[in-house]
């Protein structure tokens, strides 16, 4: 089994998805202390640690002991679950066509933060979800998988947020369980 390592920055609703659908994830890193993703990783028993910007002269340095660990760990396949910090090239170039990300929009509309809010003040009648390989850009990286989701009129950035979720929890261990097989 492909070993997985999970980047996560928040919630953590998309690992706990990650955890019960699919086998293998070794090991969750985030580059906030105290957020709850790594909560879950902990109650499942995984091996989870804090990389924070703050601890490391540069985003390079960060991003090479955040590689280094998950290499310690086997990991071949990255996924980045809900975490805000870009990722350096270098870190990038280490882990090529191996780092998948969930996005709350239909790519290449609305990349980057607020996607939802920007979705919802373009006043368009859908976004959706993307699952994509990451490169060097901002959600630039091959699409996956994607599928649509109706904006209801009126909704809030909260509303629509619960109404992408579910989909996010079905299409990226979808898609990961897909390049892990890719990778034998
Ligand atoms: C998800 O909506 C994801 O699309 C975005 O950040 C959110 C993370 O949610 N990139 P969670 O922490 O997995 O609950």
């Amino acid at each position: 089994m492909t070993a997985i390592g999970v980047l996560a920055s928040g919630r953590g609703s998309n690992l706990a998805a990650l955890i019960e659908q699919l086998g293998g994830i070794v090991c969750v890193a985030s580059d906030r202390a105290g957020a709850p993703a790594l909560d879950i990783a902990a109650g499942h028993g995984i091996e989870n640690a804090v990389f924070s910007a703050a601890d490391y002269d540069d985003r390079v340095a960060r991003d090479v002991a955040l590689a280094d660990w998950l290499g310690a760990h086997g990991v071949r396949l990255v996924v980045t679950a809900g975490y805000m910090s870009l990722l350096s090239p270098e870190f990038i170039a280490r882990f090529r066509d191996r780092i998948v990300n969930v996005h709350p929009s239909l790519l290449p509309a609305f990349p980057g933060v607020r996607a939802i809010e920007q979705a919802i003040d373009a006043g368009v009648s859908e976004t959706g979800v993307t699952v994509h390989l990451v490169d060097e850009g901002v959600d630039t990286g091959r699409v996956l998988l994607q599928e649509a989701v109706t904006i209801p009129p009126g909704a809030t950035a909260e509303q629509l947020h619960a109404l992408l979720q579910p989909v996010e929890h079905r299409l990226l261990p979808q898609a990961v369980s897909g390049v892990a097989a890719g990778l034998g």
